[in-house]
C-alpha cells in the first residue's frame, strides 16, 4: 500500500508546484490528456536532451530526424498499420465499459495487434468467470470485437479533394519511408541509426496511472540498420545500452529489469523483443514496460519497397509515369530501391533494423517517481526530488538571505551571471528555510545564499538539496564550482 500512496504523493505534487496539470481542466479536464507546467516543461526538455544526447550526440553512427505528425496514408497500409493496429475488446452490457480481453486475463501490455481474437480470448479462458473492472459485473460482456487504435481526421479544404489521414501512432515510419533520402543526402555507411523524437497518438482503450499510458504521448526512437546476420550483436548492444541509460541517469538499479518476450507474444514484424522494465508504485508495484527494444528484421524497408511498387503499377496504368518517384525493376526484392549496397561485403541487401522505443512521458513518470523522497528533519517532513543533475528542472536557486543591505544587487548578478549556462532561479521572498524547501520538492540540486559575510569575505553559502550541507565558496569562484558539480 505504501508504494499506491507514493504515486499519489506525486501526482499531488506535480500539480501543487506546478509539473503537470490535467488537460483542459477548468472544463472539466479531458481525459488521459495532461500538460507540462513550468518544472514539468523543464524536466521534460532535459528527459530529450539526455536520450538525444545519448543516442545521437555522442555516437558517431547516428543521425536525427524530424518528421510530420501527419503522413501518407499509404504508410499505413504498408506498414501494416492500416489493417492491424488494434485491441481485441470486450464491452460489458451492464454498464457499456470496453476493456481490452488480455487486461481481463491480467495482463498490463501496450497493444496487442499481433493478438487475434481467439488467440486472446483463449488467453483471457472463459469470459463467463471474468469480472467487469468498472462495475464487477460478472461474465456480462458482449463477443471479442476489434478496435482501431489510430485517430482519423480529414485532411484538405475542399469537399472534392478531403483524404482521410491518421494522426501517427508511432515515430518509426517516418524514418523508414525516409531512409532513401537519409542516405542520399548524408554520407552514413551501415551499421548506422536514425533517431527522432516526437508526438504519437493512440486511442487507447484502457489509459493508465497518470501520464503511464495517454492517448497523446511523446515518443523517442531510433531505427538502426545493420547487415542480416549482425543483427543479434546490435540487438544486444542497444539492449544493453538504454538499460544503462536508465541507470546512469539516476534509476535504482533495483527498479529496473529486462524482460524478453516469449515468441508467441511477438508483435507480427518482430524477430526478438526485449522490454526495459520499471517496477511502477501501481497497486502493490507492478513492473511494467518502459522501453521496448526490438529486432525488427528488415520487415519495414520491404514493406515500403512493396508499398511504392503497386504505388507505381497504378500509376503505370494510368500512363502517369511523371509521378512515379523511385523505379522498382528489381527482380529480386533484395535489389530494390531500398536496398543497401555495401561496398565493403561487395554485396546488396536490405538492412535488418533493431529499434529502442522509449516513451518520454512514461520516462519521466519513471524518473519523478524514483526521484521523489520524504524524510523527518528536526520533527518535519522534507519533501524532496533526488534527480540527477542532468534532468533537474532547475540547477541552481540563488536568494539573498534579507531584503536589505545590498544583498538583493549582489544575488542578481550571480543570477545573471549563471543564467546563461543553465536554468537558474532567483527569489528573495520568506524566510530562508522556507525557501531551501521549495527547492528541495522542484529537485534543485543546488541553493546559493548571499549573506552579510558576503560583503565581508566575499563568500556564499552553497547548498546541496541531498545532504543539505552547506560550505563557503567564493562568489567569483561558483560559476567554475557549479559547472564541475553539475558535469557541464
Ligand atoms: N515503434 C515501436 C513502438 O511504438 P511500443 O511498445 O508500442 O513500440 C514504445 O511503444 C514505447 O512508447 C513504450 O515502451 C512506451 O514507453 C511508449 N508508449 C507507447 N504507448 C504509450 C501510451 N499510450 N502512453 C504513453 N507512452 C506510450
Amino acid at each position: 500500500m505504501a508504494k499506491l500512496a507514493k504515486l499519489d504523493d506525486v501526482v499531488s505534487l506535480c500539480k501543487r508546484r506546478g509539473f503537470i496539470f490535467q488537460s483542459s481542466e477548468i472544463y472539466g479536464g479531458l481525459a488521459s490528456c495532461y500538460d507540462y507546467g513550468p518544472l514539468g516543461v523543464e524536466l521534460k526538455r532535459n528527459v530529450r536532451a539526455a536520450w538525444w544526447k545519448s543516442v545521437v550526440q555522442m555516437r558517431d553512427d547516428v543521425v536525427g530526424l524530424d518528421c510530420s505528425i501527419l503522413m501518407h496514408p499509404l504508410v499505413w497500409k504498408a506498414s501494416g498499420h492500416a489493417d492491424k493496429f488494434e485491441d481485441v475488446i470486450v464491452e460489458c452490457k451492464k454498464c457499456n465499459t470496453r476493456t481490452r480481453v488480455d487486461h481481463l486475463a491480467g495482463g498490463e501490455g501496450e497493444h496487442t495487434t499481433h493478438v487475434s481474437a481467439e488467440a486472446a480470448t483463449a488467453a483471457a479462458g472463459s469470459l463467463d468467470s471474468q469480472k467487469c473492472p468498472a462495475c464487477g459485473a460478472v461474465g456480462k460482456f458482449t463477443e471479442p470485437m476489434a478496435f482501431k487504435l489510430m485517430f482519423e481526421t480529414q485532411m484538405g479544404a475542399n469537399v472534392d479533394d478531403t483524404m482521410k489521414v491518421w494522426l501517427r501512432p508511432e515515430t518509426a515510419q517516418g524514418i523508414f519511408v525516409n531512409f532513401r533520402n537519409v542516405l542520399d543526402s548524408t554520407r552514413v555507411k551501415i551499421p548506422f541509426g536514425i533517431a527522432q523524437i516526437g508526438k504519437s497518438f493512440r486511442n487507447e482503450v484502457t489509459t493508465k496511472a497518470f501520464i503511464f499510458r495517454t492517448r497523446e504521448f511523446e515518443q523517442a526512437e531510433l531505427e538502426f540498420f545493420c547487415m542480416p546476420g549482425t543483427d543479434e550483436h546490435w540487438y544486444d548492444h542497444w539492449k544493453q545500452e538504454r538499460f544503462n541509460w536508465y541507470l546512469n541517469l539516476g534509476i535504482k538499479k533495483e527498479n529496473l529489469r529486462f524482460r524478453e518476450h516469449a515468441p508467441d507474444e511477438l508483435a507480427h514484424y518482430a524477430k526478438g523483443c526485449v522490454d526495459v522494465e520499471y517496477l511502477f508504485p501501481f497497486g502493490s508495484g507492478d513492473w511494467q514496460e518502459l522501453e521496448g527494444v526490438a529486432n525488427r528484421t528488415d520487415y519495414d524497408l520491404r514493406q515500403h519497397q512493396r508499398g511504392m511498387r503497386t504505388l507505381n503499377s497504378w500509376y503505370e496504368s494510368k500512363g502517369d509515369l511523371s509521378k512515379i518517384k523511385l523505379k522498382d525493376e528489381a527482380e529480386d526484392y533484395h535489389k530494390g530501391p531500398l536496398s543497401y549496397f555495401d561496398e565493403q561485403e561487395k554485396n546488396r541487401y536490405i538492412p535488418y533494423v533493431i529499434e529502442p522505443s522509449a516513451g518520454i512521458d512514461r520516462s519521466t513518470l519513471a524518473f519523478l517517481v524514483d526521484a521523489y523522497d520524504e524524510e523527518e528533519v528536526k520533527g518535519q517532513t522534507r519533501n524532496l526530488l533526488r534527480f540527477h543533475p542532468d534532468l533537474a528542472p532547475i540547477k541552481a536557486a540563488i536568494f539573498p538571505l534579507v531584503k536589505k543591505d545590498g544583498m538583493p544587487d549582489i544575488a542578481r548578478s550571480i543570477y545573471d551571471d549563471l543564467r546563461g549556462l543553465f536554468t537558474c532561479f532567483y527569489d528573495e521572498k520568506g524566510a530562508v528555510g522556507r525557501r531551501y524547501r521549495r527547492q528541495d520538492e522542484a529537485g534543485t540540486p543546488f541553493c546559493i545564499t548571499v549573506d552579510g559575510q558576503t560583503k565581508e569575505d566575499g563568500t556564499v553559502t552553497v547548498r546541496q538539496r541531498d545532504s543539505m550541507e552547506q560550505s563557503r565558496i567564493a562568489a567569483d569562484k561558483i560559476k567554475t564550482y557549479l559547472r564541475e558539480k553539475l558535469g557541464m
